[in-house]
């Protein structure tokens, strides 16, 4: 076992590291359905891939130390590892959820869990006030992303973790947007941490992961058996893939910063530029919680353009940063959040939570910054209608 204070070495050494039997420095990919038994009743510890499997275990150890909550759990997409959580509640439960969630979060609320009597309402999280007061004792949690999903808006994550502990409900966060590099909600009071570890976990566009953190025994039990019964698990090879991708996370996510903060500095003093949503620029929504609960801003930028752009031609104008679903990855992309990750959400909705038609969503890479500033640059006078 290594020695070590910083994040940056448990992003390395963390959970179970290496393979005890050959010395080997990575966790071998463990590529079985089944284990033989000792005798009749008696085995390794080890049954069937599905309840357990080495390799997941060593993943699923190094996200709970890296949340720094008790256990962890991964799943074959961020999708599953919510499912997983959702089917903690029953019939009569309702889920408050911010304003701006990744849409297939509304869509399994809206399109799945319905149908099993679980409801949710969307709620401004931001006001810890009106929050609280929203409470009814119907409501058993709180759902929420932070910097949600497009608009960057930043939610007082100890302040949703109190009032949570005082009405005796869940504070459930989507830590995809940050990771653990940069926020760990447990610290600050939160019960359950779910990730699309398709994101910057994993950080290479190659996987689709979830994983789940828990801080309290009986939720931990609760969720392997959720896991075990469902069978949503991440498959051995993705696991390491995923223990790979996480070990890089640190200095990945300094140059994705660092390129992101050059980026938005660009945007927000851009004449085509209408709107700039960044959580590490000093007037945005947030940006004193968001320093108290997080390392800074993270990677994502929003952004609208003014109305004499036209942003089909803007997208289509791009030549290096890729129109594409998903973010996190080491290449920069940009998508279009009303007709592609949003676009599950009904139109009146998205007006409501201001995910307008002209929001474009860029998810700044660790490209030379140069080359990006140059492709934004030529794509927005490209699409100038003069
Ligand atoms: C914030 C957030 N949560 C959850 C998900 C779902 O994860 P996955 O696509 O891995 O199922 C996404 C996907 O984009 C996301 O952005």
């Amino acid at each position: 076992m290594s020695e070590y204070k910083n994040i940056e070495s448990a992003l390395i050494h963390g959970g179970i590291y290496g393979d005890t039997h050959t010395g080997a420095v990575n966790v071998p990919i463990y590529q079985t359905s089944t284990y033989e038994q000792i005798q009749l009743g008696k085995h390794t510890g080890w049954e069937y891939t599905r309840t357990g499997n080495p390799t997941r275990a060593a993943l699923e150890a190094l996200i709970a130390e890296l949340e720094k909550g008790k256990a962890g759990f991964a799943f074959a997409s961020g999708m599953a590892a919510i499912t997983a959580v959702l089917s903690l509640f029953k019939s009569g439960d309702k889920i408050i959820i911010s304003s701006n969630v990744y849409g297939g979060t509304f869509r399994v609320l809206d399109k799945v869990f319905k149908n099993f009597g679980i409801s949710y309402s969307i709620e401004d999280t931001t006001d810890l006030q009106g929050l609280d007061a929203k409470i009814t004792s119907d409501v058993k949690a709180i759902l929420i992303e932070t910097p949600a999903n497009p608009l960057l808006t930043i939610t007082d994550l100890a302040g949703v973790s109190e009032i949570a502990k005082k009405h005796g409900i869940l504070s459930i966060i989507d830590n995809t947007f940050m990771t653990p590099y940069l926020q760990r909600p447990i610290e600050l009071g939160a019960d359950i941490v779910i990730h699309s570890a398709t994101k910057y976990l994993g950080g290479h566009s190659d996987l689709v992961a979830g994983l789940v953190v828990v801080n309290d025994d009986t939720l931990a039990q609760k969720i392997a058996f959720i896991q075990n019964s469902t069978g949503g698990v991440l498959a051995p090879f993705d696991s390491f893939l995923l223990i790979r991708g996480i070990k890089t996370l640190g200095v990945r996510l300094d140059r994705h910063v660092e390129n992101a903060e050059k980026a938005a500095e660009y945007l927000k003093n851009h004449k085509a530029v209408k709107y700039v949503y960044y959580p590490g620029l000093p007037n945005a929504q947030g940006y004193d919680i968001n320093c108290r609960q997080a390392k800074n801003g993270g990677a994502m930028i929003s952004f609208v353009l003014h109305e004499n752009y036209d942003i089909a031609e803007f997208f289509k104008s791009l030549k290096l940063i890729a129109l594409a679903e998903s973010l996190g990855g080491v290449e920069s992309l940009v998508c279009h959040p009303a007709s592609m990750t949003h676009a599950s959400i009904p139109y009146e909705t998205r007006q409501k939570v201001g995910i307008t038609d002209g929001l474009i969503r860029l998810s700044i890479g660790i490209e030379n910054i140069d080359d990006l500033l140059g492709d934004l640059e030529q794509a927005i006078l490209e699409s100038e209608i003069r």
